[in-house]
């Protein structure tokens, strides 16, 4: 695959090879991708990729996706594609597609797959990461670059925010495109594609691919259980009674008896702002904004420092200063644009010291669904039903 035209400047150059030799060192290194910014580090250095959970906080289960810059780089790291992964690959890398196969015992470190017997491999879509990763001459293992269940970061200043003095550097590649991570799919032996994730390639360009009825969501990936953060704690009397922990897809919500969620990542509470969040669906746009209208009132009313993340359409539905902290993500018909706003959204919250936060939720199509999948899980499954 061809980079494009960078890097184009010496600075850049430089910056690059500095990046690469931290990577050789067996240090970490933060660069920008077209999904968020990872945190990288040698795919097959244990020490390097112990780096990567300390400086994140990241619990030991959760394996990491090796980046590769190459189609040819695939074959030393697993031993087998099945012709839909192949196909799933020729369509959309470099881009956000994530495909899980068996990983080729030995080249690895055996943190990066938490012992799983598969490896998640990507090629990125964006011409910084893929110099760094040709420069370091090694498969590169990176996680999302945040602290562990904090915001994704979109921005170099998003990951300096959470990891400066835990990590080696930081290339700094400006604003990430898609803005959401990439989609975690596994083909099954049927040639079914198992979508672990959603994300930046969408359900329906999978299936464009596959075939309709060949893409398929994994069961329990879209609410965790996780003890802690995310939970609407702070509810003030008027809440609705309503508020449940079910998810508006199709998956189940947490509790029930199905398998262990096979991208063990998504079990845990992520994405979430400082504040607590809850998600407020309904029929119709103005029972949505009369209910969280209400309850932001009260929530004011109670003390909290309240946000609001709404559509832009729908402001003129709120009351002047419905909430101390109103953050648009954008139109409905583009949801690229709420995908690439969201996590800096989440952050801004966290900047204007919101403790009591809803969102607005998103028709659960497309983009919307890997939206809808970020809001429900930075939200703990807190869902308020405007009806
Ligand atoms: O867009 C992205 O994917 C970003 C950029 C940096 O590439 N990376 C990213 O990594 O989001 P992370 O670690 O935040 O999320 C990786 C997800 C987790 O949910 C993890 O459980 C899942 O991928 N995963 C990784 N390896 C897996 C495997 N072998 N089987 C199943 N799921 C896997
Ligand atoms: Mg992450």
């Amino acid at each position: 695959m061809d980079s494009g035209p960078y890097p184009q400047s010496e600075a850049d150059r430089q910056a690059i090879a500095e990046a690469a030799a931290l990577l050789r060192e067996g240090s970490t290194v933060a660069f920008p991708t077209e999904t968020v910014y990872g945190l990288g580090a040698d795919a097959g250095s244990t020490a390097a990729v112990e780096a990567v959970f300390a400086a994140k906080g990241r619990p030991s289960d959760n394996p990491l996706i090796v980046h590769i810059a190459r189609r040819s780089d695939l074959e030393g790291l697993v031993t087998e594609v099945h012709p839909s992964a192949a196909a799933l690959i020729d369509a959309f890398w470099p881009g956000p597609l994530t495909v899980v196969l068996p990983v080729r015992p030995g080249v690895l470190s055996p943190l990066v797959t938490a012992g799983l017997d598969t490896v998640g491999v990507r090629m990125p879509d964006h011409p910084l990461a893929l110099a760094l990763i040709r420069a370091a001459g090694c498969p590169v293992a990176a996680p999302s670059a945040n602290r562990s269940g904090r915001p994704s970061p979109t921005l170099a200043a998003h990951v300096l925010e959470d990891l400066a003095g835990y990590i080696g550097g930081v290339l700094d590649g400006g604003a990430a495109g898609v803005g959401l991570e990439s989609t975690v799919v596994q083909v099954q032996p049927d040639g079914t594609a198992l979508v672990l994730r959603p994300g930046g390639i969408t359900a329906e360009q999978l299936a464009a691919v596959l075939g309709p009825g060949a893409v398929a969501a994994a069961p329990a990936a879209a609410v965790d259980d996780a003890a802690g953060s995310g939970g609407m704690s702070t509810e003030p009397a008027e809440a609705p009674a309503a508020a449940s922990a079910q998810s508006p897809g199709a998956a189940q919500a947490a509790g029930d008896s199905s398998p262990a969620p096979r991208a063990p990542g998504m079990k845990y509470t992520h994405y979430a702002p400082r504040g607590a969040l809850g998600v407020v669906r309904g029929a119709s746009a103005r029972g949505v904004a009369e209910a969280a209208a209400g309850l932001l009132q009260a929530a004011q009313r109670a003390g909290e420092i309240t946000g609001l993340l709404l559509f832009e359409e729908h402001k003129a539905l709120y009351p002047a200063g419905a909430a101390a902290c109103i953050v648009s993500l954008g139109s409905l018909a583009s949801p690229e644009e709420g995908a690439r706003s969201l996590y800096a959204a989440l952050r801004r919250f966290d900047e204007a010291g919101a403790t009591y936060i809803l969102a607005e939720a998103c028709p659960d199509t497309g983009l919307g669904a890997a939206i809808m999948n970020r809001l429900m899980k930075a939200s703990g499954g807190t869902v308020i039903d405007a009806g």
